[in-house]
């Protein structure tokens, strides 16, 4: 059994700290995935590079319903997440982990639902708590036990990407609520709860956001600020998987699935 699978974002690109690794290509209706399945410390985990394995895919391309359903047809129910992402707030420096707890989308183009009408239905999923608390309390406790520090809740602004923001954007957001801007976990993390999966991010903080930041941001800067953090954003995510199973923390990710019936 799969315990859960970790997406990596920009800058966690391969699976290396899995024994025993294995390639699994896995269909779906939206396309083949690669998965990568292997052990961490005896626990089965499932790797997806969210761009490809060279940062090959934008954003606003990535195969959110291939990656998601695939997951979920290799038996998997929790999704650990990376992200790089812009800060807007100024507790938040570069280099900082924040465990998000909602998000404002912004996205335009994407495909966000597994029911698009027909035999798979017309859904209108609860998305009221997105990441789930039971995964994030996990997260939280491996941060205590590695000593890292982590800020537990902040509010993901999703957008379309792939440029970066405007100034003026990042005023709105931030007048909004926003306390980080990144370009993925909107659709991923709302077609993980549209099948009941619990799903969980954690954003490290790569610059201060446009405007923001004194200078123009490049895409070298967020790049080069997660290789400084991928060591630790790996272990603190790999030694997560481990608690999840003792959490005392309930979620009602699995609700979904009382008024959904999965046809995928
Ligand atoms: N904006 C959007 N996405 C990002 C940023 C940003 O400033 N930094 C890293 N990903």
């Amino acid at each position: 059994m799969i315990t859960a699978a970790i997406i990596g974002g920009t800058g966690i690109y391969h699976p290396d700290a899995l024994q025993s690794r294995r390639e699994v290509m896995q269909q779906t209706k939206y396309g083949a995935v690669a998965v990568t399945v292997g052990t961490y410390k005896g626990v089965e985990l499932a790797f997806i590079p969210r761009h490809g394995a060279n940062h090959s895919v934008p954003p606003h391309l990535i195969n959110y319903r291939a990656n998601i359903l695939a997951l979920y047809k290799l038996g998997v129910r929790n999704i650990l997440a990376t992200a790089a992402v812009g800060s807007l707030n100024y507790d938040f420096k570069p280099g900082h982990f924040v465990l998000v707890d909602q998000f404002l989308d912004f996205t335009k183009s994407r495909c966000s639902t597994f029911y698009e009408g027909g035999e798979a239905g017309v859904v209108h999923c609860d998305m009221t708590v997105p990441y789930c608390p039971r995964l994030r309390a996990a997260i939280v406790e491996a941060s205590q036990n590695l000593q890292y520090e982590v800020s537990n809740g902040g509010v993901y602004v999703c957008t379309e990407g792939p440029r970066f923001e405007t100034a003026a954007e990042i005023s709105v957001y931030k007048l909004l609520g926003g306390d980080v801007v990144g370009m993925t976990s909107v659709p991923e993390v709302c077609l993980a709860r549209e099948l009941g999966m619990c799903y969980a991010t954690v954003a490290t903080i790569t610059n201060f956001a446009a405007g923001i930041s004194p200078s123009i941001l490049t895409h070298s800067e967020v790049y080069e600020v997660m290789k400084n953090n991928t060591a630790k954003v790996r272990r603190l995510l790999l030694e997560s998987t481990l608690l999840i199973e003792k959490q005392q923390v309930q979620c009602d990710c699995r609700r979904i699935l009382d008024e959904i019936e999965v046809k995928l």
